[in-house]
């Protein structure tokens, strides 16, 4: 297998047009000055790490491998901040809301993923599918079983990729094969910390996978976890289907509200994501923005299981940190563009308009600054981790059509954004390594560059 370890190529400069963010654009803004586009520059690349960029006028010095992309985008690698991995087993399954989904197809998937030869194949072929759709960093869930984590982790160190994963965390209202124990869960949570937590651009995540399956024991020794290991995440679920809040009211009466129950636990902080919010109330707002904790936002999953609307504009004004999710396989697609042209969607059904800034800074700049990561990942910044995404404008002719008549930046970046899929990318370095390019996963690129010369 190809290993992370294997130094980059180590000069590699990329010639197109860079687009990245300084900061959070406002609200409603199109003209942003936190946009930061250089049309027609270099991005050099050196040992894996963004060295700078210059115009394309200026060609790079002999001993920098050139390539001219001129037309094209050049963006930072996008994050997905809620994803599951074992769930592309049972994307786009018919029918159901949340508690049936999981019930009818997601639960009987998972269960597979005990073998660990399912779960070794799942997590490559999975982080492929991510990194073939743009996407270079992410925060996952695999399943209640160790191996699943394992795997995910040793196929991410593999691709270098960075990654917060854990084991999920459920000891109630799941079927045999899906539950752990507490004792068991926690063992295996500290032996998984040692052996993955720091190691690489890897990181551990407390993964409880929501409340309902999680007994208040098990919720505190979540908690206790997390405070024992400070550097690591927390994610899970919050406030997603309305059943499912009334379902965390009868387990939880003591609790003010479902988020509620996490705080009680110990598990809100700067650390925690949280995926969802459908249904937050003000006083959660609050607490979402006083601990730090960042809310997920799952547009296709919200409109795909019927679940309702997220209040972005509302989430932040109250000042929680709002990142881009997919959380396939209740979303349906990996695509970052489709995610963010349903999130556009989701919020002209609340009254709002989403500008392409909040929704492309929510996935890349912004959710590498909810997780603590924006001096690594995020942007085209000098001294960042080179996760690299080049793009084509348009795929198909209505995209090239409409990319013809697009004038102002914000028109431009907007069309791509609700017209763009996977389709679009035409290369995807991880760490400054070539990973996919033009159709098919690479581990080197000479042999694929060689392909498309
Ligand atoms: N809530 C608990 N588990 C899940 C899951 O797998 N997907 C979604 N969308 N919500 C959940
Ligand atoms: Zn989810």
């Amino acid at each position: 297998m190809d290993s992370a370890a294997t130094a980059a190529p180590d000069r590699v400069a990329l010639r197109g047009d860079l687009l990245d963010f300084t900061a959070e654009p406002a609200w409603g803004e199109t003209a942003s000055p936190a946009v930061r586009f250089r049309a027609d520059h270099w991005l050099m690349i050196e040992g894996g790490r963004i060295a700078g960029a210059q115009p394309g006028s200026q060609p790079p010095a002999p001993g920098w491998r050139c390539e001219d992309h001129r037309g094209r985008l050049i963006l930072p690698g996008f994050i997905d901040t809620h994803v599951h991995s074992p769930q592309i087993d049972i994307i786009a399954s018919y029918g159901a809301e949340l508690l049936d989904w999981l019930n009818t197809y997601t639960f009987p998937a998972e269960m597979r993923h005990a073998d660990p030869a399912v779960a070794v194949r799942g997590a490559e072929v999975f982080l492929d599918a991510l990194i073939a759709h743009g996407t270079t960093s992410a925060v996952v869930f695999p399943t209640v079983h160790k191996v699943s984590a394992d795997a995910l982790f040793a196929a991410a160190a593999a691709r270098g990729m960075r990654l917060a994963t854990g084991k999920v965390l459920m000891d109630r209202n799941a079927p045999d094969g899906l539950r752990d124990d507490v004792d068991q869960a926690e063992r295996d949570c500290v032996d998984l910390i040692a052996r993955w937590h720091g190691r690489g651009r890897l990181a551990y995540a407390v993964t409880v996978r929501f409340a309902p399956t999680s007994t208040p024991a098990q919720l505190a020794m979540a908690g206790s976890l997390c405070a024992a290991h400070p550097g690591v995440y927390m994610q899970t679920h919050v406030a997603e289907n309305e059943a499912e809040v009334r379902w965390v009211r009868e387990l939880f009466p003591a609790a003010r509200s479902y988020l509620d129950v996490y705080a009680r636990a110990g598990l809100l902080g700067p650390r925690s994501v949280l995926a969802h919010g459908v249904w937050l109330d003000d006083a959660d707002r609050a607490l979402l923005a006083e601990s730090g904790a960042q809310i997920a936002h799952s547009p296709s999953s919200n409109l795909f299981l019927g679940s309702g609307l997220f209040g972005w504009r509302a989430a932040r004004e109250a000042g929680a940190a709002v990142s881009l999710a997919s959380d396939v396989g209740g979303g349906t697609s990996l695509s970052m563009l489709r995610t963010m042209a349903d999130a556009y969607k989701v919020q002209a059904m609340a009254g709002e308009r989403l500008t392409a800034w909040t929704a492309l800074h929510a996935a890349t700049l912004g959710a590498a600054t909810a997780l603590g990561l924006e001096g690594e990942i995020g942007s085209l910044e000098a001294g960042c981790t080179a996760d690299i995404c080049i793009w084509d404008w348009a795929a198909g002719p209505v995209a090239e059509h409409r990319m013809s008549l697009a004038r102002e930046l914000h028109e431009r970046v907007f069309a791509w954004i609700t017209l763009g899929d996977e389709r679009n990318l035409v290369a995807a370095f991880v760490a400054g390594r070539e990973r996919y390019r033009c159709g098919g996963m690479t581990t080197d690129g000479a042999s694929s560059r060689a392909a498309a010369a």
